[in-house]
């Protein structure tokens, strides 16, 4: 896709990786609509970028249709939605409070599915499906059972998403290893294990704008050569 002049809603603008994103498609031209749950956070992000913003907030439904209806108004049309949400909780499997449960797919599974449903009603055709899973979707991981089902049930959804409308939108599933964004020390519950060698934030970033131009399907994390693999 051209990124210069698209329009673009970005969901999780107020965290790191999704502010980092903000910037990065800013500086490639790309017209904004910004959504974020934390108010504060979103109008000085918005205020940074010149952006128009919206507040959005999985566990309030309507809230996600009208980031979507928002963001179509304020922009003049959709041609990519990129969703960079999400949360993570820690622990062993026996201790899951129901309650983090339903947060979690909340935050990383049904919340991103539904804003990608609203988002397919009111995207230009040729328009770009972006939404960041992480590794352990392909790798589950020990003390991370309900996180890594979440973005497995993400990353299937995206799958099938694409064979569905592979004539009409380009879809890009981001699949990225640690970072170091203090995405961990906002968990849910739990502890987080020790963890790998984190990635570099901004080399993933690049790796998705250049992604969005060249109209990839997938940026997966490779254990073994702890690099960014794209196809
Ligand atoms: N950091 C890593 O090591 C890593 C590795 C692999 C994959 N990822 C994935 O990358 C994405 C971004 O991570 P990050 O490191 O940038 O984390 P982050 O800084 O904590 O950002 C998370 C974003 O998700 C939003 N969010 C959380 N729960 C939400 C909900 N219920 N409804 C609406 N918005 C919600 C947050 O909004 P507010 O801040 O406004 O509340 C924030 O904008 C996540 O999907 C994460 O799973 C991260």
């Amino acid at each position: 896709m051209e990124i210069s002049g698209s329009r673009i809603l970005l969901a999780g603008a107020t965290g790191v990786i999704g502010g980092k994103l903000a910037e990065a498609l800013s500086e490639n031209g790309a017209r904004l609509f910004l959504a974020g749950r934390d108010p504060g956070a979103l109008a000085s992000i918005g205020e940074r970028l010149q952006s128009e913003t919206v507040v959005l907030d999985y566990s309030e439904p309507e809230s996600v249709a009208g980031a979507v209806e928002a963001a179509v108004a304020g922009l003049g049309g959709l041609d990519a939605v990129v969703v960079a949400t999400g949360a993570v909780a820690f622990g062993e499997a026996r201790d899951l409070d129901p309650e983090v449960l339903t947060r979690l797919i909340e935050a990383n599974a049904t919340g991103p599915m539904h804003l990608i449903s609203e988002s397919l009603k009111r995207l230009e055709p040729g328009g770009s499906i972006v939404a960041i899973t992480a590794v352990v979707a392909e790798f589950p991981t020990a003390g991370m059972a309900a996180y890594s089902a979440s973005k497995a049930s993400l990353a299937a959804f995206l799958s099938a998403l694409r064979r569905e409308v592979r004539r009409q939108f380009t879809v890009l599933e981001v699949s990225p290893g640690h970072m170091e964004t203090g995405f961990a020390g906002r968990a849910l519950a739990g502890e987080p294990p020790a963890m790998p060698e984190p990635e570099d934030v901004d080399d993933l970033v690049g790796v998705i704008v250049q992604s969005m131009i060249d109209g990839r399907r997938e940026i997966r994390y490779d254990i073994r050569s702890r690099e960014l693999q794209v196809k």
